[in-house]
């Protein structure tokens, strides 16, 4: 049987195990895919010691996989981050779905165009990266790009080569940027600790609002994006589920259908929260 995995730290409470073996039954495709806890120093030795044909790679791991790739594709080389590795022979392929997974998310399942706005990205790590491209790519407006540490956003801002649309904040500057179209938290901020202070300001009442994680590290972004009268505040299980068949789509050359999917995690997640 094929096997696959994702790798990351933490990565025991990762849903991609059980997207993954959701998509297998719908499209009768015999694999076996675990979650296997890696950081920075130990990740190339476990992928290699795996026996895996293909992983998932989530945080902190998206530039690190990007490194050990013998070969990558055009938007993981514009991301600079890599959430898909495809085996060929010794070497790794790799490429990037999370882009094209928030996209779609959004535009199809939350029937948002993204033509012409405004969007600010919060964060430029691996995740944030992963996403710009493709919201470039989707003919928004422009993206304005605020990090904690101001060269990173600088760094993310020259990776993506759109100087006229593509404008690196230091996080001092977000009170005198105006209001946006879509705010996207792509900090790993309230997984450590919290989130820095934003100000209201930022959004308005046809904002929408999406972390790109879910269940308690999203909390505190979409309070805050409530209490500033955001129109819509999404998670990241949308994205998450649009990505995971983007990588199924590559290893296995069919696009399962996500809907069923993310019904049963939207579910199983709306009764953690009011079990609460
Ligand atoms: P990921 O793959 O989740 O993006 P990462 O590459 O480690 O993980 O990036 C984490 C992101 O969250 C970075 O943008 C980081 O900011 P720095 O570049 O300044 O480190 C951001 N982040 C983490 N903790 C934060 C905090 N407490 N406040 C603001 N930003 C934070």
């Amino acid at each position: 049987m094929r096997r696959y995995a994702v790798f990351g730290s933490p990565v025991a409470h990762s849903q991609s195990p059980r997207i993954h073996a959701a998509f297998a039954r719908q499209t009768g495709i015999a694999l076996e895919y675990v979650a296997i806890e890696a950081g920075h120093g130990d990740f190339p030795a476990k992928l290699a010691a795996s026996g895996v044909d293909g992983a998932n790679v989530t945080l902190p791991l998206k530039e690190d996989a990007f490194a050990l790739c013998r070969s990558v594709s055009a938007r993981a080389q514009r991301a600079g981050a890599v959430n898909t590795l495809i085996r060929e022979g010794e070497h790794w392929r790799g490429d990037n779905t999370d882009g094209l997974g928030l996209v779609r998310d959004l535009t199809e399942r939350h029937g948002l165009d993204l033509r012409e706005r405004r969007v600010l990205l919060l964060g430029a790590g691996g995740a944030a990266r992963g996403v710009a491209p493709a919201l470039l790519d989707a003919g928004i407006h422009s993206l304005y790009i605020v990090n904690r540490t101001a060269a990173r956003a600088d760094a993310l801002a020259d990776a993506l080569g759109d100087p006229a649309r593509v404008h690196p904040r230091a996080w001092d500057d977000l009170p005198g940027l105006g209001e946006f179209d879509l705010l996207i938290n792509a900090t790993s901020a309230t997984r450590g600790g919290a989130l820095p202070a934003l100000p209201m300001a930022l959004a308005g009442p046809r904002s929408v609002a999406v972390d790109l994680g879910y269940g308690e590290a999203a909390v505190a972004f979409l309070a805050w994006a409530r209490a500033a009268g955001c129109a819509q505040a999404l998670d990241g299980l949308g994205m998450l589920v649009e990505q995971a068949a983007e990588s199924f789509l590559l290893w296995h050359g069919v696009r399962p259908d996500t809907d069923p999917v993310y019904a049963q995690l939207r579910a199983q997640a709306d009764a953690l929260v009011s079990a609460d």
